[in-house]
């Protein structure tokens, strides 16, 4: 086995802080173009997160905490308490972005409560203070991410052995974290410890974040990547070409109820069906606690455009009945095993998460 180095330099990066500016990689021109946009206003943010220009959890989460700092950089001469009547103001027009990617209000809640304990401890006495320690605080979540990423892939790793089919759904790779990614953390850590395996990415309809993103992303890193339709992946297992499924999720309750990407439940169907382990990538940032089980997860639904067209071309008749719902729901007795930062939980995940999460303070 040849060993290569993490490859985490040269993964593309979705979100970056730079001299007090946000700059996000347009994701809906991937994989044509590599666009970064500076945001100039958080009305731009909020733009960029509602139409997926970033996206993908841990990503909206970090884009969320500094789309506060773009709204509070021009409150600093305000007394503090109207800086922090505009933080509420905006955190909660943030978090209007997406419903269902728990990290965005995940983070602009330690937003929040990074603010009031500073004012409450004396730490900021001005409003120039508290932007500072916002600013931190949104470059902690960021780098936070960073090591909750490596955390699942040393922890997922092992479970990829020579030879393997590995099937995701979506995009939970670099584009939609900090750096590594949630389902892909793994596949770059045994890719460079060398271990060779061939990894099935679902184009993941109506958007494609998989055809667009995570075969563009698996393919810069030099990963042996087959990119299918989704209606094929029955096909594929029924064929013995895949022997485990990773995704990303984008909430996952108490009871270990997973959402992710709409079609995740049905591969975790077809993976029961055919004695395949499904497993689902994911941060302690991605855990609520406060939601007992996947029935109260709110599902967002989408433009009916999404489905009609295929990129700019309409592919359905005018005036047609459209439902569009961008994430679903896989219970938890179909899921192999959560690969966190902590390690892999297994059933019963309301007592296994209660162990390793339950002193979550979110
Ligand atoms: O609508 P998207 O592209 O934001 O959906 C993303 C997903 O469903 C990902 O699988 C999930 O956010 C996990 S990302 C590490």
């Amino acid at each position: 086995m040849t060993q290569t180095p993490l490859i985490a330099d040269s993964l593309p990066r979705a979100v970056t802080w730079q001299d007090g500016n946000l700059y996000l990689l347009d994701q809906t021109r991937l994989p044509q173009e590599t666009l970064i946009e500076k945001q100039e206003t958080v009305e731009q943010v909020f733009e960029a997160i509602r139409m997926l220009k970033v996206r993908g959890a841990p990503a909206i989460g970090v884009a969320g905490a500094y789309g506060l700092c773009v709204a509070l950089r021009d409150k600093t001469a305000l007394p503090t308490d109207a800086f922090m009547a505009e933080l509420e103001k905006h955190a909660a027009y943030l978090d209007s972005a997406r419903p269902t990617a728990v990290n965005l209000s995940w983070a602009l809640q330690r937003m929040r409560q990074r603010a009031e304990a500073a004012l409450t401890s004396g730490e900021a006495e001005t409003a120039v203070r508290l932007y500072d320690i916002l600013v931190r605080e949104a470059v902690s979540i960021h780098e936070e991410d960073k090591g909750l990423c490596r955390g699942m892939g040393e922890n997922g790793a092992p479970l990829i052995t020579e030879g393997m089919g590995i099937l995701t759904h979506c995009n939970a790779g670099s584009l939609a974290t900090s750096e590594l990614g949630t389902a892909t953390a793994p596949l770059y850590v045994a890719h460079s410890r060398g271990v060779s395996f061939r990894v099935y990415a679902d184009e993941t309809r109506p958007l494609l974040q998989g055809a667009r993103l995570t075969a563009w992303e698996l393919q810069q890193a030099g990963i042996d990547v087959t990119l299918i339709t989704d209606n094929m992946a029955a096909h594929m297992m029924a064929e013995g070409l895949v022997d485990m499924v990773i995704v990303g999720t984008d909430r996952v309750a108490a009871n270990g109820d997973v959402a992710n990407k709409i079609g995740t439940l049905g591969v975790a169907i077809l993976a029961r069906h055919f004695g395949i382990p499904f497993y689902v990538a994911c941060p302690s940032s991605t855990i609520d606690m406060a939601m007992e089980s996947g029935k109260g997860i709110p599902i967002e639904e989408r433009d009916a455009a999404e489905v009609t067209r295929f990129g700019a071309r309409p592919t359905a008749p005018d005036g047609i009945q459209v439902r569009n719902p961008a994430f679903d729901v896989t219970p938890h007795d179909l899921v192999t095993g959560l690969i966190t930062e902590k390690g892999i939980i297994t059933a019963p995940y309301d007592r296994t998460l209660k162990t390793l999460f339950g002193g979550k303070d979110d």
